[in-house]
């Protein structure tokens, strides 16, 4: 299982849901939590697997989780500015303005439901990998003048030349 990198469309594409929750599910969910971990990564996307699919699984230091088709129901007006990075965009941090929490309602392993308040490092975690299933990445969110500084290094990952 390999993430790829911007510049590949698949990042921008808006993820299908997921229907079936079944063994191919469970092995997919599990190369994916190894593959988070052996690129030293707090949380991984389907679409950075280049699986269009609405799940994502993460670390937040109290082990390993997956969210299956996640909806966020409401988000804290309070606003907290965090360095973020991306397996998919090697290389390149950046202070990121999110809510300091998200309430979600998603789909566990099994299919069933559940609804969680997320906050703290978690928080910053399920929004910055719940955008990646709607094709978003950290970069969108910076200003044109913090974009224009990364502009160089950013192009280099999309041509290639940045090994992993
Ligand atoms: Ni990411």
């Amino acid at each position: 299982m390999q993430v790829i990198y911007i510049g590949n469309p698949i990042l921008r594409e808006i993820s299908k849901p997921v229907e079936s929750f079944d063994s191919e599910l469970r092995r997919f969910v599990e190369e994916l939590t190894r593959t988070m971990y052996e690129d030293d990564g707090v949380g991984l996307a389907a679409p950075q697997v280049a699986v269009s699919k609405r799940l994502f699984v993460f670390d937040d230091g109290s082990g390993p989780r997956v969210i299956i088709n996640p909806e966020i129901l409401e988000k804290g007006t309070e606003k907290v500015s965090i360095e973020e990075g991306c397996l998919s965009i090697p290389g390149i941090y950046a202070n990121v303005i999110r809510p300091s929490w998200v309430k979600m309602r998603f789909q566990d392993i099994k299919g069933e439901t559940h609804e969680e308040l997320f906050e703290g490092y978690a928080g910053r975690i399920v929004q910055h990998e719940y955008d990646h299933l709607d094709g978003i990445l950290f970069i969108d969110y910076l200003s044109p003048a913090k974009k224009a500084l990364l502009r160089p290094k950013l192009n280099s990952i999309i041509k290639g030349k940045v090994a992993k």
